[in-house]
């Protein structure tokens, strides 16, 4: 079988990396790719109906389908319609991630722990409400804002502030329309992402992500600065909690609604002191960078489960074997991300050998006119390490990160990866 990935990114690497490791993915296409990705197909990932003729022209093809964007535009639909065998929600079923009002009533209805909320479509009747609270409050546009769409107040100021950007100013365009305001909830952060078959459900390894773009946690979201799988947060404890208070409900939640949820979920959870949780989020997708470390520790041949997944096996399946090693992934970026940068550098140090604990997943990457691997984007590199421990996982990882680099100081990246992961 041939396997059609679509999207750009390091998650599509990785995906598309674990793949060609197995026995059963003869030929693996990325289409757009990357720089780090060969058998590219030149079609955007949002061209549904050039990747649904590039899929009718292939004898036996499964696609599998990396970022939000296609799913929301409808392409598991377009596919399927045509008998064509293919891996992610339907359009229906990614509304969990492609509107965040949709999600939390998803979640009252399915009673999957969440922070209390109210939802706006007028501001004023949004600022009445901020008025008559007295504890901190997160404003989030409903529709997807790449990551940019929420904020997280400290006081009812900016969360007056927040509506206004939002609904009045309209910086998020027709996004933020409608808003989400909910309680502000503290504790620690981990992702949770389980392969679906419409019924069944299959857990991956723990992650753990870094959204602000410099170290300690401060300046900008961006879409992952860095990750590491497991979370030491996760313990078994909180695992089984997860699985059968958020995925499954999930899965049962959908099903009974008619509206299957076949793919890869991601639950964005807050673990409290207390060992409590709430779902902050879901996405229809795997995590970038989670994927990444992910990858780098999974023993099993993903595309069995791709495979029993897109059948509706996954409940007779063995539990996916993860290597006992802790796995980090560093970003690299564009000087300048997540705000303007530039792009079209050299980038150098990708030549040399850097060893079988070490995986350079590309990004924002592109060939040159003279073949050379020049940046593309934002999110350029995920040097992913593993290590018998975090600490070395870190060191193995970071050790490579020095030896690349582009422009003239046209690079950056997080010292801090990781870090979490030993103090606990
Ligand atoms: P989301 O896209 O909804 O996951 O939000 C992005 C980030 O905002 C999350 O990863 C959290 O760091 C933060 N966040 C979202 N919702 C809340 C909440 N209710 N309380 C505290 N932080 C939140
Ligand atoms: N790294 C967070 C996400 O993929 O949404």
């Amino acid at each position: 079988m041939n396997v059609l990935i679509v999207g750009s990114g390091g998650r599509e690497h990785a995906i598309g990396w674990k793949l060609s490791q197995g026995k059963n993915a003869e030929k693996v296409y990325f289409a757009p790719g990357n720089g780090g990705t060969s058998e590219n197909v030149d079609i955007k990932q949002n061209d549904i109906a050039e990747l649904l003729s590039f899929a009718k022209k292939q004898k036996k093809l499964l696609t599998v389908v990396g970022p939000e964007e296609p799913l929301s535009l409808g392409i598991t639909d377009a596919f399927e319609k045509e008998g064509l065998r293919i891996f992610g929600p339907s359009k229906q079923a990614a509304m969990l991630e492609a509107s965040k009002a949709f999600a939390k009533e998803f979640m009252r209805e399915a009673g999957i722990p969440t922070a209390e909320f109210a939802i706006f479509t007028d501001a004023q009747k949004a600022k009445d409400y901020v008025a008559k609270q007295d504890k901190p409050l997160v404003v989030k546009a409903d529709g997807l804002a790449a990551g940019k769409g929420v904020v997280v107040c400290d006081d009812s100021n900016q969360a007056i502030a927040a509506i206004e950007s939002m609904m009045t100013k309209k910086e998020f365009g027709a996004a933020g329309s409608k808003i989400v305001i909910e309680e502000r909830l503290s504790g620690e952060e981990a992702s949770f992402i389980a392969l679906c078959d419409g019924k069944a459900i299959m857990p991956l390894a723990s992650s753990q992500d870094h959204k602000r773009v410099f170290d300690g946690d401060k300046g900008s979201n961006t879409g992952g600065m860095g990750a590491y799988s497991p979370a030491p947060v996760v313990d078994s404890d909180l695992h089984s909690k997860i699985v059968m208070q958020v995925m499954e409900p999930v899965v049962s939640t959908m099903k009974k609604r008619g509206t299957v949820f076949k793919g890869f979920l991601y639950a964005g959870i807050m673990v409290d002191e207390g060992g409590r949780l709430h779902v902050l989020e879901f996405n229809a997708r795997m995590g970038d960078p989670e994927c990444q470390p992910i990858m780098m520790r999974m023993k099993s041949d993903l595309y069995e489960y791709i495979d029993a997944a897109v059948e509706g096996r996954l409940g007779s399946m063995p539990s996916i074997q993860w290597r006992d090693q802790t796995a980090v992934c560093v970003v690299m970026a564009s000087r300048g991300y997540p705000g303007s940068y530039k792009k079209g550098e050299v980038i150098d140090g990708l030549d040399s050998s850097f060893g079988k604990d070490v995986t350079v997943f590309h990004a924002g990457t592109t060939r040159d006119s003279q073949n050379r691997i020049v940046t593309n984007g934002g999110r350029v590199l995920g040097v992913t390490g593993l290590g018998k421990d975090a600490r070395q996982a870190i060191d193995n990882a970071y050790c490579v990160v020095r030896k690349i680099r582009w422009g003239d100081n046209g690079h950056f990246y997080r010292t801090d990866i990781a870090r979490r992961a030993i103090a606990r």
